[in-house]
C-alpha cells in the first residue's frame, strides 16, 4: 500500500525529499539609516535599529559574512530637508548616495539595492507629488512623480547603486526609469520592481522608523486593493514589459497566492517583501513566549519560498541565515 510516511520516516530521507531549501542566499536585509552619529533603536520594531552611515557599513559587512548577498537601504531624512517637491531625493551628497559609496568602498561584492520613491524626501508624506484640485482633494501627480524618481535613480546609480527598487507605484514608472539609466550609460543597473505592493496596514511599523506616514489621506489611489490577484497579474506583464528585472510582491506572507501567480505569470525572477508588521507579528508572539521565534520564523520564510519568491527582504535575515548556519541536523 502507498504509504507517504515512508518519506518522513527519518531526519536524512526528509532531507533528501525536501522541495524547497532556505539559504541565507535568498535574503536581502533592509537596512535603516539617518544622518545622526550614534544609533537608534526602533521602537516600533523591536530588534531593529536605524544606523549611522559608519554602523550601517559595519551592519551590511556582517550581513555579507553570513552570505546575505544584498542589502536594501531605507532613509529616515531630517524634517528640514522635507520639501514638497522633495528634490533632497536626488541630491548627489545626501544620506543615501553618501551610504552607498560608504558601502561599496568597504565591501564591493555586496549588492546595493537603493528604495525609489518620494515619501522619506516629501512633507506630504506620499509616495508621489501631492497636489489639491478644486474640490480640495488630494490628488497624487502620476507622470510629474515619475520625472523626480528617474532623477532619484540615476543619481543612486551615480553613488554605485546595483539595483534600483521603485516602491511607489505609479504607472509608468518602470521603463521611465530604465529609459533614464539607459541614456545615463547605467545599462548594468538593475530593476527590482513592487510589482504588486498592496495598500496593507502591515507597513505601520515601518513609517513609524522613519518618520514617513502620510500627513493626510491614505495610499489607496496608488497601492493595490488587498482584495485583487488578477490585477497583479495585470501589473507583473507591464512592468515585464517596461524592462524590469525582478518583480516584487509586497507584504509576503499573507499574499503567497499572489507570489504565486506572479512566479506563474512571469519568467522574471519573484521577490518578496516580510514587512514590519509581519515582523512585528512573529517578534511579539515570540516575546511573550507564546510561540517559538527560531521555529515561526523559518517555517514563514520556507513558506514564502515554497510560494514561488526567489529572494526574501527580511528583517531576519542575519538571525535566519546565523541559524541556517548552526544548523547541522537536517532537523
Ligand atoms: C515606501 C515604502 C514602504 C515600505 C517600503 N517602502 C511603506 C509604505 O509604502 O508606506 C514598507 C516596508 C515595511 O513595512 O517593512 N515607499
Amino acid at each position: 500500500m502507498p504509504r507517504p510516511r515512508r518519506n518522513r520516516r527519518t531526519p536524512a530521507i526528509r532531507a533528501m525529499v525536501r522541495e524547497t531549501q532556505l539559504s541565507p542566499a535568498d535574503f536581502i536585509l533592509p537596512l535603516f539609516l539617518h544622518e545622526d552619529e550614534t544609533d537608534t533603536p526602533i521602537e516600533s520594531m523591536p530588534g531593529v535599529t536605524r544606523w549611522s552611515v559608519e554602523s550601517l557599513v559595519r551592519e551590511a559587512g556582517e550581513a555579507f559574512k553570513l552570505g546575505i548577498p544584498a542589502v536594501v537601504l531605507f532613509p529616515k531624512i531630517e524634517d528640514a530637508l522635507k520639501t514638497p517637491d522633495a528634490d533632497e531625493c536626488f541630491n548627489e551628497e545626501g544620506l543615501v548616495p553618501r551610504a552607498i559609496r560608504a558601502i561599496k568602498a568597504a565591501h564591493p561584492g555586496l549588492c546595493v539595492i537603493t528604495d525609489v520613491a518620494l515619501d522619506p524626501y516629501n512633507s506630504d508624506g506620499h509616495d508621489g507629488l501631492v497636489q489639491r484640485n478644486a474640490a480640495g482633494e488630494l490628488i497624487i501627480l502620476n507622470d510629474e512623480t515619475i520625472d523626480i524618481l528617474c532623477q532619484q535613480a540615476v543619481c543612486h546609480a551615480r553613488a554605485g547603486a546595483d539595483i534600483v527598487a521603485p516602491s511607489d507605484m505609479m504607472d509608468g514608472r518602470v521603463a521611465g526609469i530604465r529609459s533614464s539609466l539607459d541614456d545615463e550609460g547605467f545599462i548594468d543597473v538593475g530593476i527590482m520592481s513592487y510589482t504588486a505592493k498592496y495598500a496593507s496596514a502591515f507597513y505601520g511599523p515601518f513609517r513609524g522608523a522613519l518618520d514617513s506616514a502620510p500627513k493626510e489621506g491614505d495610499k489607496k489611489t496608488y497601492q493595490m486593493d488587498p482584495a485583487n490577484l488578477q490585477e497583479a497579474v495585470r501589473e507583473a506583464m507591464l512592468d515585464q514589459a517596461e524592462g524590469a528585472d525582478i518583480l516584487m510582491v509586497k507584504p509576503a506572507g499573507l499574499y503567497l497566492d499572489v507570489i504565486a501567480k506572479v512566479r506563474e505569470t512571469s519568467v522574471l525572477p519573484v521577490a518578496a517583501y516580510q514587512v514590519s508588521g509581519e515582523y512585528l507579528m512573529l517578534k511579539s508572539a515570540a516575546a511573550g513566549g507564546w510561540l517559538n521565534e527560531r521555529a515561526i520564523v523559518l517555517e514563514s520564510l520556507i513558506a514564502i519560498k515554497r510560494a514561488g519568491a526567489s529572494m526574501i527582504l527580511t528583517y531576519f535575515a542575519k538571525q535566519a541565515a546565523t541559524w541556517l548556519a548552526d544548523d547541522k541536523s537536517h532537523a
